[in-house]
């Protein structure tokens, strides 16, 4: 039901600090990540020596947004690869290898089969899933069940944010087996962590509003851009999925460094492009470049629409709408800048007239190789 909303994505969008908040539950005792469903499973969490993460569309961006902080916190090397190309390299796999699936409905048929080739080679296999008692968690080792609710519309947005959340726990359950992290440091990343669904519901008062009106503008942009660095390269590739997804409009992610090395030449004057600027707090040095690259695309006649942590004042003479999000750590900063760009997708599709639930040519559960 969609309970008063316009559309089962706007509800969606609205259950984002739930989505975080009712998978973080049960999952914190005193300051520590214990994850009772993987309970028992320490002697594999130790003896391995390699991640593998697999997924598929939006999950995969939660993926490679979720690899920065698992690596970071377990020490462990984290790979992130689309299913549907992993079995076809003949990849090295054995019983030292962790194969991490994601997915929402728990039944993409290309998942589905990476995590059953995985398991065939001997590799440890444990799905975050959204989906109770699905296929993929059936064939896995273990499971940790994201508690989004049921997600309807084709585009996925609060399973998104539920996905980060569920991998930053399994690295901070990982890395409090392995003895990888300072338990101080780990009590902070939980405060964090817990402190999301509160900034998401801020982002949501403060720049609904804003950017529906901007995306109205909008509405006969033929193309848009979004940059990102670090964890904001997954989120740059995310905000263009969900653009191309439901409002037909070409739309590209590139990672900020990148665009030197080619994308720079499809600036020209009006081109709007989206700005995932990291915290000038938590990563000075990024900061610094990302804002040398919005300059770049400003002096090329950009149309710059910056995601920024409230309060940094050095992206505000570049850019020509900001969108503000609060403060946050490091890791924990992509759970909140997603935000802004679920909601411009789907402003931009209503100013289209569109259907945001049921795109063309989609399937909620992609059931097919
Ligand atoms: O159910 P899954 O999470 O396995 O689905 C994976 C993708 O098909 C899905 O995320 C797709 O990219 C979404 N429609 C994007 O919004």
């Amino acid at each position: 039901e969609k309970g008063g909303w316009s559309s089962f994505m706007a509800k969606e969008v609205s259950e984002e600090p739930d989505a975080v908040a009712n998978t973080i539950r049960g999952r914190v005792h005193d300051g520590q990540v214990v994850i009772p469903e993987l309970d028992g499973l320490d002697e594999i969490f130790t003896g391995i020596r390699r991640i593998i993460v697999i997924a598929c569309g939006t999950a995969a961006y939660a993926g490679q947004t979720g690899a920065y902080a698992i690596e970071q916190w377990t020490r462990v090397p984290v790979s992130v690869e689309l299913a549907h190309e992993f079995r076809y390299r003949d990849p090295v796999l054995g019983d030292d290898t962790l194969v991490v699936s994601i997915s929402q409905s728990g039944e993409t048929m290309d998942t589905l089969m990476a995590v059953k080739y995985a398991h065939e080679r001997g590799a440890k296999t444990l799905s975050i899933c959204n989906t109770q008692g699905a296929t993929i968690p059936r064939e896995s080792d273990a499971v940790i069940y994201t508690h989004a609710g049921p997600e309807v519309a084709v585009a996925s947005t609060k399973a998104f944010v539920a996905q980060i959340t569920a991998l930053y726990l399994l690295a901070l359950h990982v890395a409090r087996v392995r003895g990888s992290l300072p338990a101080a440091e780990a009590a902070d990343h939980v405060r964090e962590l817990e402190a999301v669904p509160g900034k998401i519901s801020r982002v949501l008062e403060t720049e609904q509003a804003h950017i529906e009106q901007f995306s109205r503008w909008m509405a006969d942009t033929q193309s848009v851009l979004f940059l990102g660095r670090h964890v904001g390269y997954p989120i740059a590739l995310e905000g263009a999925l969900k653009l191309k997804e439901i409002s037909y409009i070409h739309a590209e992610g590139f990672a900020a460094g990148e665009l030197k090395h080619g994308p720079i030449a499809l600036i020209e004057p009006g081109q709007p492009v989206f700005v995932i600027v990291p915290s000038p707090r938590e990563s000075a040095e990024l900061h610094k470049k990302v804002v040398s690259n919005i300059q770049e695309i400003r002096a090329r006649g950009a149309r710059v629409i910056v995601v920024a942590e409230e309060g940094d004042a050095a992206v505000l003479p570049f850019a020509d709408e900001v969108l503000h999000i609060p403060l946050a750590g490091p890791f924990f900063e992509p759970l909140l800048a997603v935000v802004p760009l679920h909601i411009f997708a789907m402003g931009l599709a209503t100013a289209k007239g569109l259907d945001v639930d049921q795109p063309r040519n989609l399937a909620k559960s992609v059931t097919v190789e």
